[in-house]
């Protein structure tokens, strides 16, 4: 199994932040911010395949986004609507399976549709994983399977984890969070305990497989303890 033992993350979450302050820079609506964030999701994730990463979580929308103007929210459930099944085709055809973190009750029914048909379509359990968090919030999921594992009887690690969005994906072993900030705005808090942190001020459109490669070579250097 490809792991991080070779110094491979076997699972990277990528917080994709800085679409809107490259819009803006622009002078451009913040929908165009967005649109030229979804074109660079394929070349960065297939960089991250061909690496041998086992799994990609790509943070796309926050529980927390649905705050914003609905203009824009509006914007991005639309080219979620658009891109969605494209993106994902290309996704599948480079070997990849597609799965989702996150609560799709949120979104217009149509949508739910096509989250339901890329799940059905692709069952390679082989495969590597490109996993999208939409609707996602970190307390929600630990909420969540807090809630599901206590019907069960008594919580367990396992039993807990089993109830995350993430059962079955490996070890979050890195973090990438594009645009300059340095948290983690609510994502996969509980997966996060011992994962590599990586922030870079390049903004989410301007990120390309050259500076993952980069970072991945930091990875390789970096010293993992995990308390010992
Ligand atoms: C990240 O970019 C994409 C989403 C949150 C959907 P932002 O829209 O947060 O961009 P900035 O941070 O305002 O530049
Ligand atoms: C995190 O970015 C969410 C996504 C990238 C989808 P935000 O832009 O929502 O985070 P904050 O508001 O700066 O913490
Ligand atoms: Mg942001």
């Amino acid at each position: 199994m490809r792991s991080d033992a070779q110094g491979i993350p076997r699972h990277i979450g990528i917080i994709m932040d800085g679409n809107g302050r490259w819009a803006q820079r622009r002078l451009l609506p913040r929908s165009a911010g967005h649109r030229a964030g979804v074109k660079n999701i394929t070349p960065v994730v297939t960089v991250a395949l061909e690496y041998g990463v086992q799994c990609v979580t790509l943070y796309a929308f926050s529980t927390e986004n649905k705050n914003r103007a609905k203009d824009e929210v509006d914007a991005l459930i639309d080219l979620i609507r658009k891109r969605l099944k494209p993106m994902t085709r290309e996704l599948i055809a480079r070997g990849a399976r597609v799965a989702f973190s996150g609560d799709s009750s949120y979104f217009p029914q149509d949508v739910r549709d096509i989250m339901e048909e890329i799940v059905a379509e692709n069952t390679d359990t082989t495969a590597q994983v490109v996993n999208i968090a939409l609707d996602y919030g970190g307390r929600e999921e630990i909420l969540r399977a807090a809630r599901e594992a206590a019907k069960d009887g008594e919580i367990t690690a396992e039993t807990f984890e089993s109830k995350l969005y993430t059962a079955g994906l490996p070890e979050l072993d890195m973090i990438v969070r594009t645009g300059g900030e340095k948290r983690l705005s609510n994502f996969l808090l509980y997966q996060a305990a011992y994962s590599e942190l990586f922030f870079t001020d390049t903004l989410w459109p301007d990120f390309n497989g050259e500076e993952l490669i980069a970072l991945l070579n930091e990875f390789s250097k970096r010293t993992r303890r995990f308390g010992k």
